[in-house]
């Protein structure tokens, strides 16, 4: 017999494995509310683990893990209790058929970091009997206070000159709100060529505003990615 899991969104039909024959017949249908059932499936010997990776159950957490035998799919609660916030716990799920373990992870769990939001992941372990393991890593990353920020401006001549002003005004926007923390910037317009505004230590805790008003628009062609290797 093989499987089916149905959803809304998603329809995941499990690897066939080695040696098996499919019966047309008996096919077996496992339909399930949870936003994004069937994301994930992973094959146990005699079960499965399917995800809901888009289920939000509360306010702060995303992501459900379901076990399911040939009737009825339940819960497994234990990964809930674990889940860190708003994590879209089962995204990725990988099971090792030698230990029965499997691996399940929530890579969107946010952080707030003053005026940006960085996101990190976690997995977990789920043995054959549903307990839960260890995380890995052991805890999120902090805030990173450091950082070096490399802004690359399309001044190409499908812009137009009032959306190359607004863009000047995003990056004077983004600049403002990291003032007075350990970061450094650098800015590059393309077009047909590149040019470099100015490098990390060029950057003026003076004068940068007057720096970037006077960037005028280049026009001409649009080389991306030449432009990217050289700001890379
Ligand atoms: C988690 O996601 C929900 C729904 O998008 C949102 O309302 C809530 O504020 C989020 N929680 C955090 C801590 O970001």
């Amino acid at each position: 017999m093989d499987w089916i899991i149905t959803a809304t969104l998603f329809c995941s039909v499990l690897k066939a494995a080695l040696g098996f024959n499919i019966d047309s017949r008996p096919w077996k249908s496992l339909s399930n509310s949870a936003a994004g059932f069937g994301y994930q499936v992973v094959q146990r010997r005699s079960d499965l683990l399917v995800s809901a990776p888009l289920e939000q159950y509360s306010k702060d957490r995303r992501g459900r893990i379901f076990q399911c035998s040939t009737d009825v799919c339940k819960n497994i609660f234990s990964a809930e209790q674990n889940a860190a916030v708003n994590m879209s716990l089962g995204l990725t799920m990988a099971n090792d058929p030698s230990t029965q373990r499997t691996m399940v992870c929530g890579p969107t769990i946010p952080r707030d970091c003053k005026s940006i939001t960085m996101y990190n992941g976690l997995c977990f372990e789920i043995d054959q009997n549903d307990g839960l393991g260890k995380s890995y890593p052991t805890a999120t990353e902090d805030c990173r206070t450091q950082a070096d920020i490399a802004f690359l401006l399309d001044g190409s001549g499908s812009v137009r000159p009032d959306d190359f002003r607004r863009m000047k005004t995003f990056v004077k926007n983004l600049i403002t709100s990291f003032l007075g923390r350990d970061v450094k910037f650098a800015i590059t317009q393309f077009s047909s060529r590149t040019i470099i505004h100015f490098y990390f230590n060029q950057f003026s805790a003076s004068n940068w505003q007057n720096q970037i008003d006077q960037i005028s628009q280049l026009n001409g062609g649009t080389n991306t990615a030449a432009a990217i290797r050289n700001v890379v």
